[in-house]
């Protein structure tokens, strides 16, 4: 079934020149960049579209680096694009991705366990929210960027 995703390139992933690699790889994947967008977020947009982490002792580190550079933010779309986009990124932590899936995307860009490069939905309740996160209406023209 035809799914739509949210995929965040992170700060690290754009200051380190990794947006080609990773739209190439998006691309030879199957996936259509149905939209795509280069932001600075601010703090409270970080901590809005993170809401769920915001007891974690890791969220004010979350938060610097989420804020530290631009992030380029896309909706994929594909035939299991939640679960497709979120295997190839690979684990969370990019230091064991590197181990345990040295040929997906954490493991090519990511540093550790916070600065690990790429964002996916978890899940068809996340896609829906945190597309709608950032765009009022995803697939009508003149799309307007909330955050
Ligand atoms: P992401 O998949 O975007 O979702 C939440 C983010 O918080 C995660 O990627 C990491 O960037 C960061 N994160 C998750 N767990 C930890 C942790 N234990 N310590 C530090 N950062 C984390």
């Amino acid at each position: 079934e035809n799914e739509r995703t949210l995929a965040i390139v992170k700060p690290d992933g754009i200051s380190g020149n990794y947006t080609s690699s990773i739209r190439k790889v998006i691309l030879e994947s199957g996936f259509s960049i149905q939209r795509e967008v280069t932001v600075q977020l601010n703090e409270d947009s970080v901590r809005s579209f993170y809401a769920e982490h915001s007891t974690k002792s890791f969220f004010p580190n979350l938060v610097k680096y989420m804020t530290s550079g631009p992030v380029l933010i896309m909706v994929l779309q594909k035939v299991s694009a939640i679960a497709d986009w979120r295997a190839l990124i690979g684990p969370t932590d990019a230091r064991k991705a590197k181990i345990t899936h040295p040929d997906s995307i954490r493991a090519m860009c990511g540093q550790d366990l916070e600065r690990n490069c790429v964002h996916g939905s978890d899940s068809r309740e996340s896609a829906s929210r945190e597309i709608s996160f950032f765009f009022t209406d995803t697939f009508s023209e003149g799309t307007t960027l909330k955050h």
